[in-house]
């Protein structure tokens, strides 16, 4: 039995990792294929007086042999006011050398696309806090000609939409990853694989598997929902509906400028980083 998208799970414990995949086993699949940690899922099981970095890689380490053949997601954290793109890229060939199945989170900004340009010719990556279809363009073209590229093999690129967050504020977020898949699929290569993040709830996952979503990143609570409800996939006739949240329409971008040109801003974006180096840094003292 199989899904149209490859099913992570979205963490900071491995405990559940072990357990999605267990449950998936258990139901007839091949089990989880992928985690996504971010700073904020780390900090809080950190006990007091960690060291918060140590207690990263460790964590990481153990989801890593739960899952050998998927892949772990660790996200560069710093200062947003003085986080640089150089300091970007050291983080990021520290932390893939914790385990040989990472891929490094770097966030959807124009610093954060940056260090991506550098690090996708030596390590897979995930542009994390991703809300627009035009940052989604960015990324695309960021990392079009040098992914491909790495020693004769692709090193992977993920973007991961978060829908929870633009559905808070009223917005149909799962709109964005529809929007997206819709213009990477219109150019005609997959190079970016299109990771659904910020789940919360069933219908989120159902109509990511109905857009065949490349990745659906869920947490442990929501994916226990789904699983007792017998891993429901959605029908052909599926409709995803959510009155109250204001529709993001589709635009017409082409994907043939330099990145630079397009707009990377996102209130949320900064939003979002700002939120994962305070939870980093409560632990970090
Ligand atoms: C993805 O990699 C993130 O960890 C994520 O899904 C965060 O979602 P949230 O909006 O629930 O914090």
């Amino acid at each position: 039995m199989y899904f149209p998208s490859r099913i992570f799970i979205d963490g900071g414990d491995p405990a559940e990792t072990k357990e999605a995949d267990t449950i998936l086993k258990k139901g007839g699949y091949h089990g989880l294929d992928g985690q996504t940690t971010n700073p904020t899922l780390i900090a809080k099981r950190a006990p007091s007086g960690v060291k918060a970095l140590d207690f990263y890689k460790d964590t990481v380490r153990e989801m890593s042999k739960i899952i050998p053949n998927g892949t772990i997601s660790i996200q560069v954290i710093g200062d947003p006011s003085t986080l640089t793109s150089e300091e970007m890229v050291s983080q990021a060939r520290d932390r893939i050398t914790w385990i040989p199945n990472g891929i490094i989170k770097l966030p959807c900004t124009q610093k954060g696309l940056d260090a991506a340009e550098i690090f996708c010719k030596e390590g897979p990556i995930n542009i994390t806090l991703n809300f627009s279809q035009e940052q989604a363009a960015a990324v695309y073209v960021a990392t079009l000609r040098l992914a491909p590229l790495a020693q004769g093999k692709r090193n992977e690129v993920y973007i991961s939409p978060f829908v929870g967050r633009l559905d808070d504020k009223g917005e149909k977020g799962m709109d964005v990853v529809a929007n997206i898949l819709e213009m990477y699929r219109a150019f005609g290569d997959s190079h970016v694989k299109v990771l659904t993040a910020s789940v919360r709830n069933v219908p989120h996952i159902l109509y990511a598997l109905w857009l065949k979503s490349d990745i659906i990143t869920i947490p442990f609570k929501v994916f226990k929902e789904w699983a007792d409800g017998g891993f429901l996939q959605p029908p052909k006739d599926y409709l995803y509906d959510t009155p109250g949240l204001t529709e993001i329409p589709y635009r017409e971008i082409n994907l043939d400028q330099d990145w630079k040109s397009y707009d990377l801003h996102h209130d949320l974006t900064d939003v979002g980083i700002q939120r994962f180096w305070d939870d980093w840094n409560a632990i970090v003292k």
